[in-house]
């Protein structure tokens, strides 16, 4: 394997990372929503890297990254008018679009099925090389499964240091959570998993969406067939135990985050607390770290998986974590905690 370059990225150094896709090499890039695990989408044997070095299982399928909306017809089948709309709205950004797939992508690829998930990221660094390449480029979270995404390259040199080829630090992502992915293949369109376009947004111009009953699922989904394999795995969880306190009222749930973090703190457990800035005020104990204000769930988006890894490192036994609103973008940050938590809810 070779050794992993972390470039800072001049654009001599893009072209560089760019030759690797081509060749069939894995590159980490920085994009608005998480750092993505980059290999030429339409190259079997080095879409097989990706989830050999993520240990991610085959039937959970990548989304395909493209530099431009004109680059749909390379991936895509059809293109129904909603995807016209929506690309020319929210692209580039971190809206996921399911489509029927063309052949020239491979099922292993799309994790064995007829649709391909495509988005155009907006991010520059993501954008050139992708352009430079000149090939789709899949990409998952570059993250090993089942650990929160990656919003830094430290976080990716963390998790896959000695299994890429290259990543390309932009520094901290904007957003902090994943792109929307929403299902345009059945009428009405679905929410599959909730992220940097609101579903508020989507229901905005294109009427009826159908939220996916996975996503505020409170409990893990069993068997059976799921719409988007990914929200069937386990998430975004950290080593210890994540207790989710949810409820009606806030400061209800504030009130019980600090009595069940003194509880668990008093059985001789090592505490972390993950409370908003609010929350945080009446928290006395364990360690706390502060996602943002209770009114700006783009703060506790953009540090929610920094956050969890922190926690990590702090070797903690438990995390208390206080609950918000499931709207807006908060629908996002609600159903990573949810994942995250393994389904343990407390309401308050
Ligand atoms: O923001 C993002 O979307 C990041 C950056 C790197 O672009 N990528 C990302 O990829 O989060 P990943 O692989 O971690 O999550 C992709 C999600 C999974 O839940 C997967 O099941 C779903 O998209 N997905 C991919 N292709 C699909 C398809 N054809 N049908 C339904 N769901 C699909
Ligand atoms: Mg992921």
């Amino acid at each position: 394997m070779m050794r992993t370059v972390v470039l800072k990225c001049p654009p001599d150094d893009l072209e560089k990372a760019a030759q690797v896709l081509r060749e069939g090499g894995l590159v980490a890039f920085p994009t608005e929503t998480v750092y993505g695990l980059g290999a030429n989408a339409l190259d079997e044997k080095a879409v097989a890297k990706i989830f050999h070095a993520k240990g991610r299982p085959p039937d959970n399928p990548l989304i395909v990254h493209l530099a431009s909306a004109e680059d749909l017809p390379q991936v895509v089948a059809s293109i129904p008018p909603e995807a016209i709309v929506l690309a020319s709205r929210f692209w580039p950004g971190p809206l996921t679009l399911v489509l029927p797939r063309k052949d020239e992508v491979p099922l292993i690829t799309t994790g064995g099925l007829e649709t391909v998930a495509v988005r155009v990221p907006d991010h520059p660094l993501a954008l050139e090389l992708i352009r430079r390449s000149g090939v789709p480029v899949a990409g998952p979270s570059a993250n090993l499964s089942g650990r929160p995404s990656p919003t830094t390259a430290a976080h990716v040199l963390e998790d896959l240091g000695d299994k890429v080829d290259v990543i390309i630090d932009g520094g901290p992502t904007g957003l902090g959570v994943e792109s929307t992915v929403l299902d345009l293949t059945t009428s009405p369109p679905v929410l599959l998993r909730p992220g940097g376009v609101t579903w508020e947004a989507l229901e905005e111009v294109l009427g009826k969406v159908i939220l996916d009953p996975a996503i505020l699922a409170k409990e893990p989904i069993e068997e059976g067939p799921v719409r988007s394999p990914g929200m069937k795995y386990r998430h975004y969880a950290p080593k210890a135990k994540v207790y989710l306190v949810e409820g009606q009222d806030e400061e209800r749930i504030a009130a019980r985050v600090d009595s069940l973090a003194a509880e668990l703190a008093a059985a001789g457990l090592k505490v972390g607390v993950l409370a908003t800035a609010e929350g945080a005020a009446r928290c006395g104990r364990g360690l706390v770290l502060i996602g943002g204000s209770r009114r700006d769930p783009a703060a506790l988006a953009a540090s929610l998986f920094a956050h969890l890894r922190t926690f990590d490192r702090l070797d903690v036994d438990a995390v208390v974590v206080e609950g918000i609103k499931p709207v807006g973008l908060g629908l996002a940050v609600m159903n990573r905690l949810r994942k995250a938590a393994g389904y343990n809810i407390i309401e308050a």
